[in-house]
């Protein structure tokens, strides 16, 4: 069958798929073109398609032997779920093996923006060490501050364990209560969206992009958080009414942002990149070689599964192998 890879990916997983398949994989560290991603799946059976992809009605029309999309990458708002199953197309992600670069990156952020490591970077290029002085330069310290996790998923998990580390109090909101007896095994207490935005020095999102997520995050929630607080976002940017962000930045409603995701990916909200108390970074929350060959990995045993006729072992749609 034929095979399209719209990304870079690490040869001995090229090599894998290859094996079974005639591949075509984007050679270059940019997204394939959509117009050739078209022309391409016109006679293509197997998808491992990036998270920059948009994998909708349009394109899967042009696609009529189409049987497998494995996304790269576990977030997969890139895919249009409804009309892939609609069509019976197994949908894959990779979920667990990002976890651990993600929080850490998360962590890093926490320390970026509070520390103002990445401004103290700047001033230093810039010429600007001329002395040292008590009251110059000052950030907010991380150690015994309140986490506050939006999202308690693998991703939310890994970032408390990490929190624990700097004596952080977690408190969490999500969908789904847990359990008092897992609650203080991971020593975490449950609270409203309101309340934890109230209460939070750190405010870490950790959510799906879905209807019910977009701009969770707009002016009245950023109104409720401290002054003193920061908002750390690696999930996905539309959670995040960026523009009501920029405006929160530039008036002191709050004292920063770590950001790694952004609601128009690659641009960023005007005036945002002018802003010293926001450290941006260009959507790398998986970006190790290590994560980034597992996640290529996991993506290929996917697609593989998936072509050979078995449930991908990580389907995000099993209804479509439902029997009738
Ligand atoms: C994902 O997998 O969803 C990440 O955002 C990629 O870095």
């Amino acid at each position: 069958m034929k095979v399209l890879v719209t990304g870079r990916i690490p040869d001995e997983v090229r090599a894998q798929l290859a094996a079974e398949h005639q591949v075509v994989v984007n050679p270059l560290d940019r997204p394939m073109a959509r117009d050739e991603i078209l022309r391409r799946l016109a006679d293509t059976e197997g998808l491992l398609c990036m998270i920059s992809d948009a994998v909708d009605g349009e394109l899967l029309d042009h696609a009529p032997r189409l049987k497998a999309i494995a996304n790269h990458g576990v977030g997969y708002d890139n895919i249009d779920l409804v009309a892939a199953t609609a069509r019976g197309i197994p949908v894959s992600n990779t979920p667990g093996v990002l976890t651990d670069a993600t929080a850490d990156i998360t962590l890093g952020l926490i320390l970026a923006v509070a520390r103002r490591i990445v401004e103290g970077d700047r001033r230093n290029r810039q010429g600007r060490f001329r002395h040292w002085a008590p009251l110059l330069f000052l950030g907010t310290e991380v150690t015994a501050k309140t986490l506050g996790i939006v999202g308690l998923g693998r991703i939310g998990r890994a970032v408390v364990k990490r929190a624990r580390g700097f004596e952080m109090k977690v408190v969490y909101h999500s969908r789904t209560r847990l359990g008092a007896r897992e609650e203080a095994a991971l020593g975490v207490s449950h609270r409203s969206l309101e309340a934890l935005l109230a209460e939070a020095d750190f405010v870490s999102l950790h959510l799906p992009l879905t209807p019910a997520t977009r701009h969770l995050i707009g002016a009245a929630e950023l109104r409720r958080m401290k002054a003193s607080a920061f908002l750390i976002n690696t999930s996905r940017g539309p959670v995040v009414e960026e523009a009501a962000l920029v405006a929160a930045l530039e008036a002191g409603v709050i004292r920063g942002a770590g950001l790694d995701v952004y609601e128009n990916e690659p641009r960023m909200a005007p005036g945002l990149a002018e802003l010293d108390n926001a450290v941006l970074l260009p959507h790398v929350g998986s970006a190790t070689w290590e994560t980034r060959s597992r996640m290529a990995r996991l993506a290929a045993r996917n697609l593989l599964a998936a072509l050979a006729g078995s449930p991908p072992p990580d389907c995000v749609n099993p209804e479509v192998f439902a029997v009738g």
